[in-house]
Parts: structure tokens; C-alpha cells; sequence
């Protein structure tokens, strides 16, 4: 099939040719939907096969004339996969009506038209709607017999499904048998299989690591929806088990007898219901009374979207008494009672402008992707990591190449994959250099190791850049007011080459800085006077020793209390801190083994910097050892990062969100969802004082 002409702009067809415009994207579109559907390896992003399906359809509605039977605006999903045995829906598999227009009217336009069918005035009360996720995995239809599943299957074209019972009953969620009073004989539960990110990331890892170790036939997931419906439709229940699905009810399908649905008076009914039953419902169902409170769940839900850990695509909004449902009905293949709301898509399609290698602290030689500027989960992008060679070859990303790239949760921009139907010509796969792009060192790829490093340390001035910024940065000794262009411009005027640098300028140094006036100057040389006085762990941390992050750095201070006492440890002396493993002991020797690191510690010892010294840690009372705490909120006379730091030199775990395992949740004004998550749990909850007190009374 020829393809570069489908894309060409709709207004050039003036030749007239519109019909076959609707052939290509008939075969197009019929092509996307078996990857999606049959193969679970879509090419291209949703939005992309949404916008092609919209302009068939509103073709299809100028020239109804040139409509064919088998156009795929007349199905609904695909034909089920032979490998499964079919099942017919006892109740079909509805769609629901997708609201385009991502903007708030697009709720209000729902509302209207529902008040419209049921000739509703203006006078008349609002009406109420069930508010929910609309979750980015695939249908299920669950079946129960007298209170057992006996079948799952998936929705196929809505009236025929794929049986699939074998690896659902391997999702830990769905409950394989009722034990509840008064079940109906027959109860069909419907709702969405997916895969957390969480889950998703680690399968992808535990892929690529497969692949790297040679397995054939193995392949990373493009996203958890792709992810899901692999597993779903996988033909070894046993590799079905590996890959983790969750599952949320929303509906029902058949249930009888049909007494037993006079039990439920409304969609809310019935959700309450299936959870009491013991099925998992979100619990970001809400009751919303008219298109106000639509739009204000819209708003909340996408406000808190990059935070759910799982991926949706928008919101649902169903009528919730039944008997309205009943008298909305149906058009077609969807409801009149349910719209979906969707939001700015996570993923999209743009091409790649060209690979730059970007060097880090660390000399570690990054390929990175810049991309034509795309608005993708709510963002505009124009760069993505390419991770390392190894990332970059499987990729095969090559300049002026159609990439999907996607932005879900508040995780990088990444490159998920090539469109390679649209690539032109043969553009030269990407190599990644042997030296440095800023220094020109060689740059050396170590057996073992999946990144390249240039290896001219802080003779490269990216590396010094990079340094610097890290020392200076607010969670290590931070410098006020040193960002990355005044960093860049003090390397490049060579007035900076070291750290101890930093704390030998003068104002006449600065002076010759592009717009650094003498107040500013003068704030900056504040700033790094501050910044001398500082604590052990921020100064470790900000040396930058591969492998120290901020809790090592905790942990090492903790232990030895003493800096020279960290820079003479053994391997082996380190490796007795809770936090050491043998790579970081090594990387931890192997800095401090360098001379010259060594000097510039002293050296900037030797310019003021200091910090208390403790005693090693078995002298120090660790009396909130096993303690894991949540901090919410603000508190009235210490900052996060001030509290922390106490509860963790009394030996507490500090956490980012609260389970079973937190031990207390400190909360101080405006506690959000970590507070209710608290109560919910029956965390106990105290407040800085209390928190103080507990320090104090057990020292
Ligand atoms: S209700 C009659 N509720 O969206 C309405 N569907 O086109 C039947 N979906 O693939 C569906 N979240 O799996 C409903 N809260 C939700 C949903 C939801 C996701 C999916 C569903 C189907 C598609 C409907």
C-alpha cells in the first residue's frame, strides 16, 4: 500500500479525489485496528487512529453516497482472534460515545443533550450522574454462575468475544468465587483489566534484560494498555500469570433473574454493590448533580491524574438512576446515558530534528532525541532521552524519523517507538561517539556497563558544569542563586574550574559576567558565604561520588560521623552501612583514592566550609529505629526537609506515601490524600509537636 499520500493534507484533495481519500483511510484505519486488536502491537498513538476514524466519519457524512459496508466506522472493536473460543455476549458489549473536545464544554454538551432526550427545562432540578475513571486497559465481561466464574471473556466487536477465561483467573483481584447473601443465579460483572506503571515498568525492565540475555521472541511493551491486552490474550495461561493485571468493575451485564435487578435502583447502587461483594470499584467514583459538578470532577480528576498509578484517558459520566437510563436508550452501538470525557492524549506523533549526545556530572554520554516542538500529556516536548546505545540501536531512531512519543505520569518524555511506514528513504542509523562531543576525550564503554563516559573528568567543562550545579543545588550545599547559565558562563570565562573555585571569587571576578550587576554579585558572594556552613551529609552528597545519593550520604554520616573517618574506610568498612552495597563501597574508595579529589576536599575545608562532627553511629540513640513515618502538610516551625532530617538521625524511615506499614503520618495545615489515606488505615496521625515530643522524651 502506497501511505504517503494518505497524509497529505485534506484540503490539497482538490483534484476531486475524495473517494479515494476514503479508501486509504479505510485500508489505513482497518490496518491500525488489526495491529491494535489482533496483533496487541499498535504503531500508532490513539490519537492518531482518532483522528484519521473522525475524518472518515465526517466524509462519510458529506458523501453518505460513498459509504461501503465495510468501513470500520461500522464496527465496533475487531473480530475475535481464532485462537480463542468465541462467546457470544448474552448482553452486548456497548461502546460509550467519546466527548472530543478535551476542554470543560465538552461535559456541558453532554448535559444538554441528556436534558434535551428527557425534555427537561431549565426549571428543572439537575441531574444527577455517577462520575468515574475511564481507564486505559480492556473490557471484560466476568460471568458468575451460582457465585462462580465460569467465564471471562474479552468484547471482541461488542457481540462476540474471546474466551479468555483461563488467564483471568490468574488476575489476583477477581474474586474466582461469591460468598455473599442473595446472589443473582447469573451475574456478569464488566469492567477494564490494566496494568499498574509500577507493574508495567518493572515487566518492561525484566523484558529488556530477557532480550539482553538473548531470549528470542521476547519484546518490551509500548504502553500498560498494550501490555495488559498481551497478557489477556496470551496463549500460555502460564506466562499470563507472570505479568501483573489489576482489575476495576464498572458495569454488569446479564443478571437473573431479573428480580434481582430490581435491587439496584441505580448505577451507584449497583457499583456499592459489587464492591460489598468484593470486587475492586475506584474509589474516584462520585455522585455529580448537572454539568457543574461534571466539569469541577473533570478538573479534579485531571488534576490528579499524573499521580494515579494507573494510566486513564479521560473520565466517564453515566446517568445514574436506571429507570432514566432505560428511557435515554440507545443509538447505534452507544448508550444516550454515557459520554466519555477525555483528556490532552499521553501520547503523539512528531518527528525527530536531529540526535544530540549530551554529557553529564558523571561523563555519562546520553543520546538524546530532539523532536519538532509536541503537545503530549499536557506539556509541550521537544526533547527525549535515548538512554544508551544499547536503548538507542533497539529503537533504531534515525533523523527525520515519525516517532510516537509519550509523557504519562510526571516521568520523562520518552520515544516509544518508530513509525517505520513512514520513514523516507534510508536516513543512517545512529552512532554513538567514541569521544567526547564537548572535550573531545575518548569516551569508553566499560565491559558490563550500558553507557559510554568521556574520560577527560573535570578537564571536560560539561562535567565541571554539571559538578558544580550539583554541590550548589538546594539538597546539597546549596548556593543560592548559582544556576546553570551563571554556572555555564563562569566555566566558559574560565574563572571556575574547580569547586573551591567557587569560594574564591571576588566581585571583580564577577565583573566580567554578562549581566551580573553588583547587587547581584554581591548576593551571589552572600549566598556561598552561607552555603559554608552546611552538615556532613550535604557536603558528601554534593562531592558527586557515583553511587552517593542523598539517603547514602545519610547513612555513611550516620555511621562514621566523621568526614577523614569516610575517606580512610575500607571496603569492607563500608560495606558494614545499612545503604553500601559493593559497587558503591568501590565507587566510595575509588573517589576518594584519586589525589586530586582528595585536595579539592581539603581545599575547600581550607576556604571555611564546615560542618558538625558526630560520633559514629552505635554511640548515637537510634530510638525510632523500625519506625516508618509519612510526612503531610505544613508544619508550624519546621520544614520538610528540616523534620526529616531529624526523624532519620533517630533512625526512622521517612516515606512518600502511606500503606499498612506506615507507623505514623505527621500532619501539619492544608494535609492532602496522604491524611485521609491515614484515617482510612487507621494510621495514627500526630503533629509536629507531637512528632518533637517523641523525639525528645526518648532520647
Ligand atoms: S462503561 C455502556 N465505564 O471504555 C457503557 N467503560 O467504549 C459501557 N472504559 O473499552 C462501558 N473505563 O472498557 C465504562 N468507567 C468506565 C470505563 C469504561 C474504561 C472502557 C471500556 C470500553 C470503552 C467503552
Amino acid at each position: 500500500m502506497q501511505t504517503a499520500d494518505l497524509f497529505a493534507d485534506p484540503a490539497e484533495d482538490r483534484s476531486g479525489d475524495i473517494q479515494s481519500r476514503m479508501q486509504a483511510l479505510r485500508i489505513q484505519l482497518h490496518q491500525y485496528a488489526h495491529q491494535y486488536y489482533v496483533q496487541d502491537a499498535p504503531t500508532v498513538p490513539d490519537a492518531e487512529y482518532d483522528r484519521l476514524f473522525q475524518e472518515l466519519q465526517s466524509l462519510e457524512q458529506a458523501h453518505p453516497q460513498w459509504l461501503t459496508s465495510d468501513s470500520p466506522t461500522l464496527r465496533v472493536g475487531a473480530k475475535p482472534l481464532e485462537a480463542f473460543a468465541p462467546v457470544r455476549h448474552a448482553v452486548p458489549m456497548l461502546s460509550i460515545r467519546t466527548e472530543t473536545d478535551t476542554e470543560s464544554s465538552g461535559a456541558q454538551a453532554f448535559d444538554a443533550r441528556v436534558r434535551r432526550e428527557l425534555e427537561l427545562s431549565d426549571a428543572d432540578a439537575p441531574v444527577e450522574y455517577v462520575a468515574e475513571l475511564k481507564f486505559d486497559g480492556l473490557a471484560m465481561n466476568l460471568r458468575y454462575e451460582g457465585g462462580v466464574l465460569v467465564q471471562a471473556a474479552t468484547r471482541g466487536d461488542g457481540e462476540t468475544g474471546e474466551d479468555v477465561t483461563q488467564n483471568v483467573r490468574t488476575i489476583g483481584q477477581i474474586p474466582l468465587k461469591l460468598s455473599a447473601p442473595n446472589l443473582p443465579d447469573v451475574l456478569e460483572v464488566r469492567g477494564e483489566v490494566y496494568m499498574r506503571r509500577d507493574d508495567f515498568d518493572a515487566l518492561n525492565e525484566r523484558q529488556r534484560a530477557r532480550i539482553a540475555a538473548g531470549a528470542k521472541g521476547e519484546k518490551t511493551f509500548v504502553n500498560p494498555r498494550n501490555a495488559a491486552a498481551g497478557a489477556v490474550r496470551q496463549l500460555d495461561p502460564g506466562i499470563a500469570a507472570q505479568r501483573p493485571l489489576s482489575f476495576f468493575a464498572y458495569g454488569a451485564g446479564e443478571i437473573s433473574p431479573q428480580e434481582a435487578v430490581g435491587v439496584f435502583g441505580s448505577h451507584m447502587e449497583l457499583l456499592q454493590t459489587l464492591k460489598k461483594w468484593g470486587f475492586p470499584v475506584a474509589a474516584q467514583v462520585d455522585i455529580a448533580q448537572g454539568a457543574t459538578e461534571l466539569v469541577a470532577y473533570h478538573q479534579r480528576i485531571g488534576a490528579m491524574r499524573d499521580q494515579l498509578p494507573f494510566d486513564i484517558d479521560g473520565v466517564v459520566y453515566k446517568v445514574n438512576s436506571l429507570a432514566l437510563q432505560q428511557r435515554l436508550g440507545f443509538v447505534t452501538r452507544e448508550p444516550r446515558w454515557a459520554v466519555a470525557h477525555k483528556y490532552p492524549a499521553q501520547e503523539q506523533l512528531t518527528t525527530v530534528l536531529s540526535i544530540d549526545v549530551q554529557v553529564g556530572r558523571t561523563g555519562k554520554l546520553t543520546p538524546v532525541a530532539k523532536l519538532a516542538p509536541v503537545f503530549v500529556g499536557g506539556v509541550t516536548v521537544t526533547n527525549a532521552t535515548l538512554h544508551n546505545e544499547d536503548e538507542a540501536r533497539r529503537k533504531d531512531v534515525r533523523v527525520g524519523d515519525t516517532v510516537i512519543v509519550r509523557r504519562a505520569g510526571d516521568v520523562i518524555p520518552e520515544v516509544v517507538s518508530v513509525v517505520l511506514d513512514r520513514r523516507q528513504g534510508e536516513p543512517a542509523a545512529f552512532q554513538m561517539p567514541h569521544s567526547c562531543p564537548v572535550c573531545g576525550s575518548v569516551a569508553v564503554r566499560e565491559e558490563g556497563e550500558a553507557d559510554y563516559r568521556c574520560s577527560g573528568g573535570l578537564f571536560c567543562s560539561a562535567q565541571r558544569k554539571q559538578a558544580i550545579l550539583h554541590f550548589a543545588q538546594r539538597r546539597a550545599v546549596e548556593v543560592e542563586g548559582l544556576g546553570d547559565k551563571l554556572v555555564e558562563q563562569m566555566v566558559d570565562a574560565g574563572i571556575v574550574r574547580t569547586l573551591p573555585d567557587l569560594y574564591r571569587l571576588g566581585l571583580t571576578a564577577l565583573a566580567v559576567l554578562d549581566r551580573m550587576a553588583d547587587k547581584s554579585a554581591q548576593n551571589l558572594l552572600e549566598a556561598l558565604q552561607k552555603s559554608k556552613q552546611t552538615t556532613l551529609p550535604r557536603f558528601l552528597f554534593g562531592l558527586g561520588i557515583r553511587h552517593v545519593g542523598e539517603a547514602t550520604a545519610k547513612a555513611l554520616a550516620q555511621h562514621f560521623g566523621k568526614l577523614d573517618a569516610i575517606m580512610d574506610a575500607s571496603e569492607d568498612h563500608l560495606l558494614a552501612v545499612s545503604d553500601v552495597g559493593p559497587i558503591v563501597a568501590k565507587s566510595i574508595r575509588t573517589f576518594f583514592d584519586q589525589t586530586h579529589n582528595r585536595e579539592v576536599v581539603e581545599q575547600l575545608r581550607a576556604c571555611g566550609l564546615s560542618w558538625e562532627e558526630g560520633e559514629p553511629a552505635d554511640k548515637a540513640p537510634q530510638v525510632l529505629a523500625g519506625k516508618t513515618f509519612v510526612l503531610t502538610g505544613t508544619f508550624p516551625t519546621l520544614s520538610r526537609d528540616q523534620a526529616k532530617d531529624l526523624l532519620e538521625a533517630a533512625g526512622a524511615k521517612v516515606a512518600g506515601s502511606v500503606s499498612k506499614k506506615t507507623s505514623y503520618v505527621v500532619a501539619g495545615t492544608d494535609a492532602g490524600s496522604k491524611l485521609d489515606k491515614a484515617r482510612e488505615l487507621g494510621v495514627a496521625v500526630l503533629d509536629e509537636a507531637a512528632m518533637l515530643e517523641m523525639l525528645a522524651s526518648n532520647q
